[in-house]
């Protein structure tokens, strides 16, 4: 969808060309912009704050049909995100009824010391890439047309380095926009046979090894609370493993994704209001399978692991119960308090099982886990829960680098007291509503032995109500590029 270009201005034919502009600076050093790479100084209504927006019909002498200059506000506040976001809002620009043509101009000087050429670059390119993803609606007609092809405009020097670079971002963005389009499918539409497949098939198709556990295999394995959850449903639940193993790879990494195709609750039934958006809660499985997907299109050096528990939370007359005692598969028993709190038992199953037949040198989970982090951290920033300094601020910093934002909370030893049980090793909930998301990592925490773990809470930024600069209303794609940092990080 990306390709470069290096071509003087008049020699440019495009529907719009988007230049990112700041307030008090020239962005551009290449004579390839000539006149057009500043604000224009004479309309006096565009300042080039941030998020402004001026379109400028029919140039001048040039064959494009409109300039759209996106505010970047002051120089000094530039950052990676300001020009993700910019870009993003310039190629929303660009849509019109039929396919268009875009190209997106780079800032080419060096803007500040914390930014390098490099990283403007990646930043204008993802922005421009997540912001020409549409959702692959159910309607009859279609109405919006993203733009067919997006050329990024840069200095003719650079184009080496950032062919490379574009590649990258193409196949994570790639990867993103999967993810998304698996978050936005109706869950009438993907219960866990049916996600399997579809993930299936795109893994295969990046060569990555799939093998699939149907129900039976689940229950010959004893994987109690995976089953606990899944039965209520008339659809069964689906253990997915996704593994990129390259030619000598020493470590292995697992990722685990939280893959509820529907969470109505339980017999602790969501009330409206709360269940509406429950086809969400496959968001960390499909962040996982998109990240590992593009993991094996990257050729990363190292064995990575997907490993997806997929089930459907559902109210039925074979509906797991609250008082019910199930057996995970570690053997620990878990006393249901709440069938509502399905997420941390299809996971416990999951984590121990990733534990004991992979070994990795370390496990990260992503999960729609609790509304207790969406009350603490809001629906733009997730919950990092980890023990394992080193682990932690590896994923902090790709957190930094890519702006899917985490925030690390505390796993206080003298909370793991509140999923005490009288009858059962534990209760999959605590006695009361405070902590909720602490509480639920402490659930978690106690399958994974000592293996260095991470367990990222999306509840909030799996999903967004409204659009955004990047992305449309709905899911996200959130933790994607994120774990893609992260793997070549670890
Ligand atoms: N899937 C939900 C969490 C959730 C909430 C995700 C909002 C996305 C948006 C999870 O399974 C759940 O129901 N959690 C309960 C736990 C409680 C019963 C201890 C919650 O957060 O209320
Ligand atoms: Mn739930
Ligand atoms: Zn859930």
């Amino acid at each position: 969808m990306l390709q470069l270009t290096s071509q003087d201005l008049p020699r440019i034919k495009a529907d719009t060309l988007i230049i990112p502009v700041c307030e008090d600076r020239v962005l551009y050093r290449s004579a390839s912009l000539s006149g057009w790479a500043q604000k224009p100084e004479a309309i006096s209504s565009f300042s080039a704050a941030a998020e402004e927006i001026l379109e400028f019909y029919q140039p001048e002498g040039l064959p494009i049909g409109r300039i759209v200059y996106v505010g970047l506000g002051p120089s000094g506040d530039l950052n990676a995100e300001g020009l993700r976001q910019a870009a993003g809002r310039g190629i929303r620009r660009a849509w019109q009824d039929r396919p268009a043509s875009a190209v997106l101009a780079v800032p080419d000087i060096n803007l500040t010391a914390e930014l390098a050429p490099g990283q403007v670059f990646t930043a204008a390119a993802e922005g421009a890439y997540l912001a020409n993803h549409t959702l692959a609606t159910y309607k009859t007609k279609k109405k919006k047309h993203p733009l067919k092809g997006i050329r990024l405009l840069v200095a003719v020097k650079n184009t080496r380095t950032f062919r490379r670079i574009l590649k990258r971002v193409e196949r994570t963005c790639r990867g993103t926009v999967m993810a998304r389009d698996w978050v936005n499918l109706p869950a009438n539409d993907k219960p866990p046979r049916d996600l399997a497949a579809m993930i299936s098939r795109e893994a295969r198709q990046a060569g990555v090894t799939t093998k699939l556990m149907d129900v039976r295999q689940i229950k010959r394995h004893r994987m109690g609370a995976l089953l606990a959850v899944g039965g209520g449903s008339r659809q069964h639940p689906q253990m997915l493993i996704l593994e990129h193993k390259p030619t000598r790879s020493r470590d292995t990494v697992v990722l685990v994704g939280k893959g509820v195709t529907f969470d109505a609750g339980g017999l602790n039934l969501k009330p409206t209001g709360s269940i509406e958006m429950m086809k969400i809660d496959m968001a960390g499985a499909a962040a996982v399978a998109a990240a590992v997907i593009t993991a094996a299109r990257l050729g990363l050096k190292k064995r990575i692991v997907g490993v997806l528990p997929l089930v459907e939370n559902m109210v039925s007359g074979t509906a797991f119960r609250p008082g019910d005692i199930v057996r995970s598969y570690s053997g620990q028993t878990i006393e249901i308090g709440n069938t509502d709190a399905e997420g941390r038992l299809i996971l416990a199953d999951a984590l121990a099982y990733a534990v004991k037949h992979y070994r990795p040198g370390c496990i990260i989970d992503l999960a729609t886990l609790t509304g207790a982090c969406v009350v603490a951290l809001g629906d733009r920033i997730a919950g990092l829960f980890s023990a394992d300094a080193a682990l932690r601020e590896k994923i902090l910093e790709s957190s930094r680098q890519t702006h899917e934002r985490c925030w690390s909370m505390p796993l206080p030893d003298d909370y793991r007291e509140l999923l005490k049980s009288d009858l059962a090793d534990m209760r999959n909930i605590g006695p009361g509503r405070w902590g909720g998301a602490i509480v639920a990592a402490l659930f978690l925490s106690r399958f994974v032995g000592d293996t260095p773990w991470a367990h990222i809470d999306i509840a909030g930024p799996a999903h967004t109500r409204k659009a955004n600069a990047y992305s449309e209303a709905g899911g996200t794609g959130f933790g994607v590029r994120l774990l893609c940092d992260l793997l070549e990080r670890l």
